[in-house]
């Protein structure tokens, strides 16, 4: 676009003005489609599985020098999950946000700092989310519309300060406080169900080694692997 406005004010011509306003509907359709993230492809890969059980992934807290490896075993996997990135850890590891909007994870929010949430005042809590939706936005060109907030500490007041959707959990992996491989996918395997959404940590090399046999194990199982909008909107 830089280069269709030098040479419009040279030509000053109409085929130019109307040249422009091609181009500006078609980058306006190419980021809307990059937006939605592929979303035809996830919804036709959903149909071709046809299974009946879905269930999310979810990571908190990166990214981190471990999310790149959990991204080639998902794609392998061809598994799309949901990443509630720190404002703070993206800075550095632009490559890996953008690798994951590409390859059709979902993008949200986490705070910038990590921090409680129901323990700031409003206008905290703003800077908070904004900032790091703006670091996603610098990143991917697309705002994200979710919100995990750190330690699942939420109050219903704050929808009305910040325009987002809180994502919970329902299957905490705790694999913040346990190493053992073994024991983090016998207890989420266990408790895995039809809807359910899986708490886990991109920040841990046991976390990236557990998620994967988890979609191993319950691949097995018939479980199909969705992302968390899909989980609420489809
Ligand atoms: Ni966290």
């Amino acid at each position: 676009m830089v280069v269709f406005l030098t040479l419009s004010e040279k030509y000053s011509c109409v085929l130019w003005f109307y040249t422009g306003i091609f181009l500006l509907f078609m980058g306006a359709a190419t980021a809307l489609e990059l937006c939605a993230r592929s979303s035809v492809e996830v919804t036709s890969q959903a149909v071709a599985q046809s299974a009946e059980k879905r269930i999310a992934l979810t990571f908190d807290d990166g990214p981190s020098m471990y999310t790149e490896r959990l991204l080639d075993g998902l794609k392998e996997r061809q598994v799309q999950a949901s990443f509630f990135l720190q404002g703070q850890s993206i800075q550095g590891r632009e490559k890996v946000v953008e690798r994951m909007q590409k390859e059709g994870h979902l993008i949200g929010n986490h705070t910038f700092h990590h921090v409680k949430l129901t323990s700031l005042t409003e206008r905290e809590v703003q800077e908070e989310i904004e900032k790091t939706s703006n670091e996603i936005y610098k990143v991917t060109g697309c705002y994200t519309s979710f919100v995990r907030p750190p330690y699942g500490l939420w109050r219903s007041e704050i929808e009305y300060h910040v325009t987002m959707i809180p994502v919970l959990w329902n299957i905490d992996s705790l694999d913040w406080c346990n190493t053992d491989v073994g024991k983090i996918v016998k207890k989420v395997v266990s408790l895995a169900r039809d809807g359910g959404i899986i708490l886990m940590h991109d920040c841990y090399d046991s976390s990236v080694k557990s998620a994967l046999q988890i979609v191993d194990e319950l691949q097995k199982e018939n479980y199909e692997f969705v992302t968390v909008d899909q989980l609420i909107y489809e």
